[in-house]
């Protein structure tokens, strides 16, 4: 039996993973301080690895210290970096918080997996260390130019990552996923993802708020896709190790499609409300999924449709 340890396994991301980890009988242990993940996201876990026939530690604590991580990856073969502040923003509004947690937690996450000499140490990545460029679809040999500290500090990440593969042989892979949405996203914050606000405000009966005409589009991915990509990183050879993939489903909806897909759901035409446009915002973004494909085996086997679908019966 393998152990991987989740980093932020209290999370909308990391409490996916878990739960498919328990369900196949691995051993899990989460590192979770709760700043933005939640209890609730693993009540269940205990009863997912009695199922699973695996076991589950939960580890309350923090990435910014270092002897924190070293306790959680002592004994892990895989180390499933998760933990950050995310929303890009979140970190235009504190960009020296979101910056100790998203570089500083990450470096020392690589160094405690270096040390323990795990078999993979994959990263959380994010689409946003683009920017606006308005070629797509974005591929991995385009040059980032993140606008936003967020973005930035992904980048900051993964680069790290490669820099321990390639310093000390560390094999290790970030993912740069795009808009991730499923079961357990937060729908409550001020700094909640579109999708999550959107089906709460629908099923609700309020209206939900565009920023801007409603014609930006996004390349969204259902959460099971990225649990396969973290799974099938664990497995991929060493061409992949100290690289960087896009994870996405490779097709793009607008937000206006996207209130009349959430309509039908609800049996009735949704009317939005229109807002001014949110600064940092990009107007598109759509991944090419090719790398991921062909390094990590990845293959997005849940549509945007089917996808929001089972969040919209989730939530
Ligand atoms: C960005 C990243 C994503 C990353 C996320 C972390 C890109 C393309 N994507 O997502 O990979 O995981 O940050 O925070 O850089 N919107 C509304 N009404 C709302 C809320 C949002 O119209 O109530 C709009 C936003 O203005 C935006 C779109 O919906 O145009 C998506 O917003 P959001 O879900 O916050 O994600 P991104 O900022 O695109």
């Amino acid at each position: 039996m393998s152990l991987f340890l989740v980093t932020g396994g209290g999370g909308f991301i990391g409490s996916n993973l878990v739960e498919v980890l328990l369900a196949r009988g691995d051993a899990v242990r989460v590192l979770d301080n709760f700043a933005t993940g939640r209890r609730s996201n693993l009540d269940s876990a205990t009863s997912w690895a009695k199922a699973g026939g695996g076991s589950f530690e939960l580890l309350e604590g923090d990435v910014r210290d270092l002897a924190t991580c070293r306790r959680a990856v002592a004994g892990a073969d895989y180390v499933l970096h998760q933990a950050a502040i995310p929303s890009v923003q979140r970190s235009v509004m504190d960009p020296v918080g979101s910056n100790d947690v998203n570089v500083s937690g990450t470096v020392n996450l690589l160094v405690a997996a270096r040390d323990e000499k795990v078999k993979r140490f994959v990263m959380a990545s994010s689409s946003s260390l683009y920017g606006e460029s308005e070629v797509l679809p974005k591929v991995e040999t385009m040059a980032p130019a993140p606008i936003s500290p967020y973005g930035l500090q992904k980048l900051a990440g993964e680069t790290y990552c490669g820099l321990f593969h390639r310093l000390y042989g560390l094999p290790a892979i970030a993912l740069r996923y795009f808009n991730v949405f499923g079961p357990r996203q937060d729908p409550t914050s001020e700094y909640s993802a579109v999708i999550p606000l959107f089906i709460t405000a629908i099923k609700r009966g309020t209206q939900p708020t565009i920023f801007g005409d409603g014609e930006q589009t996004r390349d969204f991915s259902y959460i099971a896709n990225v649990v396969q990509a973290n799974l099938r990183s664990c497995e991929a050879g060493p061409a992949a190790h100290g690289g960087a993939f896009n994870i996405a489903c490779g097709e793009r909806i607008s937000l206006n499609e996207l209130v009349g897909i959430l309509g039908e759901f609800a049996g009735r035409k949704v009317q939005p409300n229109y807002a001014p446009h949110r600064p940092g915002d990009i107007k598109h973004s759509l991944a090419g999924i090719e790398m991921a494909q062909r390094f990590l085996g990845y293959d997005p086997d849940v549509s945007v449709r089917e996808g929001l679908r089972r969040t919209w019966e989730s939530l």
